[in-house]
């Protein structure tokens, strides 16, 4: 769970707003809220959308930069000022903290600096957060779910569709999947979405990612999942690096509140920083012994890497399929308990991803899907509490075989 600040600035300098608005973006828990290029538009710009830091530059009129955090402080009280200059003038400084700036820095920015200044004026935030429209609502909060599997085919991403589309049914959740499955993905056909953007424009545009840009390159699937598929050319894999991924993973996790990611079965670099950036890692595995013999491999790589052992939990898939090993055997093997069991159900399965349908709309009383119902809740700690339940009612009627 992530705290996002959002940050609005004011320079009239092209040049030194470009460089402040790099080191902003290059902060996963920053989200820039607007960029003003005029000290006499900024409050009309920031009154609308509060954001919960306003960023002012001193240096390109000084007297009209103090007279504006002067007025920032009176009319909008509850954002806190930061203001910053390259010039050193200490005149200058403590009238703007007389004027009502809480953080001063120098310019160039430090990025530690930076940090430590929007820690502390995250600390001072008054009463609650504020929305958009600046009305108090929930704490922005989102929980990062990897879906990692133990060999092909295990059914990792029958699982990240079908967990991203429960955890969309829910009121309070916006729920996004990226298929990090770079060449071979699949999740665009689960859920039969012919998208207009991929991750591969997302990371062609991401120095002008924004707000807008991000929600439009995500498709919207009628159980209220949002895609962001795999790149359409094979070679456009390639384009995706680490960096790209960390800032939309951050990104995103400011917009949704559940983002699934369906990662590859190669240990990329790409995995290994969703890995990383994730909060929990649901680690697919069955009782066969190529899967559970890679669970015990990867246990062994993931604890080399800090914290990222501690955040998986196994989740056995396809549990009643014909094998000789049993469940106790399996936990020995792997020397950590099962978090989930999957059943097995290969009919609803292969028929709703033949169909491009999750399982809640297209067999919402199969055991699978109630399975994974289970584990949505047991993720999120609570009921879910369905948005639209006349809808996947009347599909379940209509369609379910069960
Ligand atoms: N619980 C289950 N019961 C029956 N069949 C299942 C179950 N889970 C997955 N399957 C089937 O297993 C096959 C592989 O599933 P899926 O594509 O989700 O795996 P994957 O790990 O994403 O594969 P890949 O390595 O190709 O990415 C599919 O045909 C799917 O229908
Ligand atoms: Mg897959």
């Amino acid at each position: 769970m992530r705290d996002v600040q959002r940050v609005a600035i004011v320079d009239p300098s092209d040049a030194t707003r470009e460089a402040l608005r790099n080191v902003l973006l290059g902060v996963e828990s920053i989200w820039l809220e607007a960029e003003c290029a005029r000290y006499e538009f900024f409050l009309e710009v920031i009154s609308q959308s509060v954001p919960d830091v306003a960023v002012v530059s001193l240096d390109s009129d000084q007297a009209k930069a103090l007279q504006l955090i002067a007025q920032l402080t009176s009319d909008l009280p509850e954002v806190p000022i930061l203001a910053i200059s390259a010039r050193g003038d200490g005149q200058a400084i403590l009238q703007a903290l007389r004027n009502g700036a809480r953080e001063f820095l120098t310019v160039p920015i430090v990025l530690e600096d930076l940090l430590k200044a929007l820690q502390r004026l995250q600390r001072v935030r008054p009463g609650g957060e504020k929305g958009s429209n600046g009305e108090s609502q929930a704490k922005v909060e989102s929980l990062v779910i990897a879906v990692l599997g133990s060999r092909g085919g295990v059914g990792c991403t029958s699982l990240a569709v079908n967990l991203g589309a429960t955890l969309a049914q829910d009121a309070h959740h916006t729920a996004a999947l990226i298929d990090l499955d770079l060449a071979l993905g699949d999740a665009d056909v689960a859920l039969d979405l012919m998208a207009d953007y991929t991750l591969a424009d997302v990371a062609l545009n991401i120095d002008r990612l924004d707000l807008q840009f991000l929600r439009r390159s995500l498709s919207k699937h009628e159980s209220g999942l949002s895609l962001l598929p795999h790149p359409v050319q094979m070679e456009d894999a390639s384009l995706i690096r680490e960096d790209h991924l960390q800032r939309v993973i951050g990104l995103l996790r400011a917009s949704y509140t559940h983002l699934v990611l369906d990662l590859s079965k190669s240990f990329s670099p790409t995995d290994a920083t969703a890995l990383r950036m994730a909060d929990l890692i649901l680690l697919v595995a069955q009782l066969d012994l190529t899967s559970l013999r890679n669970v015990v491999r990867m246990m062994a790589t993931l604890t080399a890497t800090d914290g990222v052992a501690d955040k998986v939990q196994i989740v056995l898939n396809r549990v009643g399929s014909e094998t000789d090993i049993s469940l106790t055997k399996a936990e020995e093997t792997i020397g950590k308990p099962i978090y989930w069991q999957i059943p097995n159900e290969p009919k609803p399965l292969m028929e709703s991803r033949n169909l491009g349908k999750p399982l809640l709309l297209y067999a919402p009383k199969c055991k699978v899907q109630q399975s994974i119902a289970g584990l949505a809740e047991a993720v999120c700690g609570r009921q879910l509490q369905p948005a639209a339940k006349e809808k996947s009612n009347r599909w379940g009627t209509l369609f379910s075989r069960r």
